[in-house]
């Protein structure tokens, strides 16, 4: 790289949504992520001298602030670690949307992780397949979750629906969605850190062992029921396991009174079923409904309560439905 002008490469990693068995999954339990189609940016660009500088954009604002996060600092350092990257050796520039932690709990920082793992090998002009960009990303998603299962930054790479068994080789399996899924998003409006969330759960782990060992097996048999139901297009049964895997959160204690005003509202207003998705502790509620024009409306509901909410539709456009 010495001696040239620096190279450029604009990368994307996908957010998610977890339908089923967060936090149970770093323990072996099998869990359900559908890909989000909101994929996040970062162009890298590596050249002469030495350094690490972030430049984060606003998204909503036309002047590029320059910012410094020390979890994505030291996210963006373990993956030139992981590359063999040495920030001694190359100026390395980074530009990303300020959308960390924003609306936590969809994926946000592991599709950073993807996205800035793609741009770096487009800049240096390594070919990396996707595998290899999961594994790196990996490295980066751990300054974020602490633990963290592998499963966000599997969909953040491949952006497929994926059943996900930490422990098992390999760990997942590409699952097909059997109808459209529309789902409401809610945001607490409090960013939560994924990384203090599973800790919590660690320590409620070590605290209630016999709960927690019942816990696990419950959410084994709802994972597996929750992937019968997708496939076949179950809506309505898989709407009821969603509010059974949210009440296996809330004894977790990951939830928080935001997250249940919201899930609480949604059910009323005929809501398939409603949880929190990701790591909770503040970040985002997911609710199933019947199509778009049922969730347009809580989207206005929840809105008019103060929480931002989006309603969207999941999975591939090429999936069935
Ligand atoms: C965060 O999106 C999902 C968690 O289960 C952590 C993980 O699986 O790495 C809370």
């Amino acid at each position: 790289m010495k001696g040239r002008n620096p190279s450029e490469g604009k990368g994307q990693g996908f957010r998610k949504a977890i339908l089923i068995n967060e936090h149970l999954v770093v323990y072996g339990v099998p869990a359900i992520a559908v890909p989000i189609l909101l994929p996040v940016e970062v162009t890298a660009s590596v050249g002469r001298g030495a350094g690490l500088r972030i430049f984060v954009h606003p998204t909503t604002a036309g002047n590029p602030r320059k910012d410094i996060d020390s979890d994505r600092f030291e996210a963006v350092r373990r993956v030139l670690r992981t590359m063999g990257l040495s920030e001694t050796e190359n100026m390395i520039q980074i530009q990303c949307g300020d959308d960390l932690p924003g609306w936590s709990g969809l994926g946000s920082s592991a599709g950073f992780c993807v996205a800035l793992t793609r741009a770096l090998c487009k800049a240096l002009s390594r070919s990396c397949p996707d595998e290899e960009i999961n594994r790196i990303a990996y490295e980066g998603e751990k300054v974020f979750a602490a633990n963290p299962s592998g499963i966000d930054n599997t969909v953040a790479t491949h952006g497929q629906t994926v059943w996900f068994e930490r422990g098992r080789m390999p760990a997942w399996e590409w699952i097909r969605i059997g109808l459209p899924l529309w789902i409401v998003i809610g945001y607490s409006g409090m960013p939560a850190r994924t990384r203090d969330e599973v800790e919590k759960v660690a320590r409620f782990r070590d605290t209630h062992e016999s709960v927690f060992s019942g816990l696990v097996q419950g959410a084994t048999r709802l994972g597996r029921d929750a992937r019968t139901a997708l496939e076949k297009g179950d809506r309505v049964s898989l709407g009821a396991l969603m509010d059974r895997g949210h009440a296996m959160l809330q004894q977790l204690g990951v939830s928080n009174e935001r997250l249940d005003e919201m899930i609480a509202f949604c059910r009323h207003q005929g809501a398939l079923g409603a949880k929190l998705t990701g790591g909770g502790g503040g970040g985002c509620m997911l609710a199933l409904v019947s199509d778009q024009s049922e969730g347009e409306t809580m989207v206005g509901g929840l809105e008019q309560m103060g929480y931002p909410a989006l309603c969207v539709k999941l999975g591939r456009e090429e999936e069935p439905g």
